[in-house]
């Protein structure tokens, strides 16, 4: 999984800088991170190994062993929904920010699956702009450097997700999670616990549209911020959901979900504290209901794969990330891991286990 032979094959040189950045599992606050809510995302073991060197001209050249080829981009090139779009944005970004002053050649491996729903792009991007940083001398924090990779997605790549994805993968080491208030912006580092594994199965699912449908529930959110006169609904009161009654009933279960979601990934952060894995799979559980029911960003196949992980011994079990396919996770004891595992693949065969 080295970058850099991957680096030398293509470039002929070794690269001026690399470094590993994990992807993230999120382990319940979804669809809360643009809505001025509470998230609890943990860092994987798996991540992306990215490897760049400066150039002087204007061309930004991306190789990876995920994908075939060498990718050759200009700095003035828009997204093109090509695989290098992402490299390109971090070597776009990192010029405005003063890191970079031309293009890059760049090589990223790893081991994490694309388009899963377990922060690929987050990781790969964060990571450049950290190699940028650092080859230009500057100090960059890991709250800049998120909001400066955010940025990517919603104004490159046109994707308006928020801020969750990019704050784990800056921030979170594998084996902790990240409580993070994603309106202001303050976290703690939760350690997660020494007997419990949260597995990360891919349902087998895939994505389709799923940036389509996460840009409607975007819009349904924002249709409630109208309503209600502010920009945080994961914060408003029962009396404030209750005086949304006269809207449409979709956008009366959007609320909810942002609402009571945001209260379950308190109370989730909290139980994570204690070591009370009881409450904490209760929480995990009653999330995924709350995204089937409310925010309906699951699929009936994800559906039962989730309602057998906890029937087969899962503490809790839930969708995880932007929805519409992907990924579950699972709070499973260590010492059932491997049965629990094999039970509940023989009964999904489209299902895999991630990590
Ligand atoms: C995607 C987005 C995040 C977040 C999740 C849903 O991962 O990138 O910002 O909104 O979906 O919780």
């Amino acid at each position: 999984m080295a970058v850099e032979p991957t680096f030398k094959s293509a470039f002929n040189a070794a690269p001026a800088a690399h470094s590993f950045t994990p992807g993230r599992v999120n382990l319940i606050g979804e669809h809360t991170d643009y809505n001025g809510g509470h998230v609890l995302p943990a860092a994987l073991h798996i991540g992306i190994h990215a490897a760049m060197t400066p150039r002087a001209d204007n061309k930004v050249r991306v190789t990876s062993d995920m994908f075939t080829g060498l990718s050759e981009r200009d700095l003035s090139d828009s997204a093109a929904n090509h695989w290098s779009d992402y490299a390109l944005g971090a070597v776009i970004f990192a010029n405005k920010a003063g890191y970079l002053s031309g293009g890059a050649d760049i090589a990223m491996t790893g081991n994490l699956p694309t388009g899963a729903g377990l922060s690929s792009s987050s990781a790969l991007t964060v990571g450049l702009l950290k190699l940028a940083a650092e080859l230009s001398g500057k100090q960059i924090d890991n709250t800049d450097v998120s909001k400066l990779a955010r940025r990517i997605e919603n104004e490159f790549i046109g994707m308006p997700c928020g801020i969750m994805d990019q704050m784990a993968v800056a921030v979170a080491r594998p084996g902790q999670a990240l409580s993070l208030d994603t309106k202001h912006l303050t976290y703690d580092l939760v350690d997660l616990p020494a007997d419990y594994h949260f597995a990360v199965l891919h349902s087998g699912q895939y994505r389709r549209n799923a940036d389509g449908h996460y840009k409607i529930r975007k819009q349904e959110c924002d249709a409630v911020k109208a309503a209600l006169g502010h920009d945080d609904p994961c914060l408003m009161s029962d009396a404030e959901l209750a005086g949304l009654s006269h809207l449409d009933d979709k956008l009366i279960r959007r609320a909810r979900h942002c609402m009571t979601e945001h209260r379950r990934t308190l109370r989730a952060a909290q139980a994570l504290k204690n070591g009370d894995i009881t409450m904490l799979g209760r929480l995990m559980n009653e999330s995924h209901v709350s995204m089937r029911d409310d925010f309906e960003m699951s699929l009936p196949p994800i559906d039962a794969l989730v309602a057998d992980a906890v029937k087969l011994g899962a503490a809790g079990a839930r969708l995880t990330g932007g929805g519409f396919g992907g990924c579950i996770v699972a709070c499973v004891k260590k010492t059932d891991l491997d049965d629990w595992t094999k039970a509940l693949l023989a009964l999904h065969p489209d299902a895999f286990a991630v990590c």
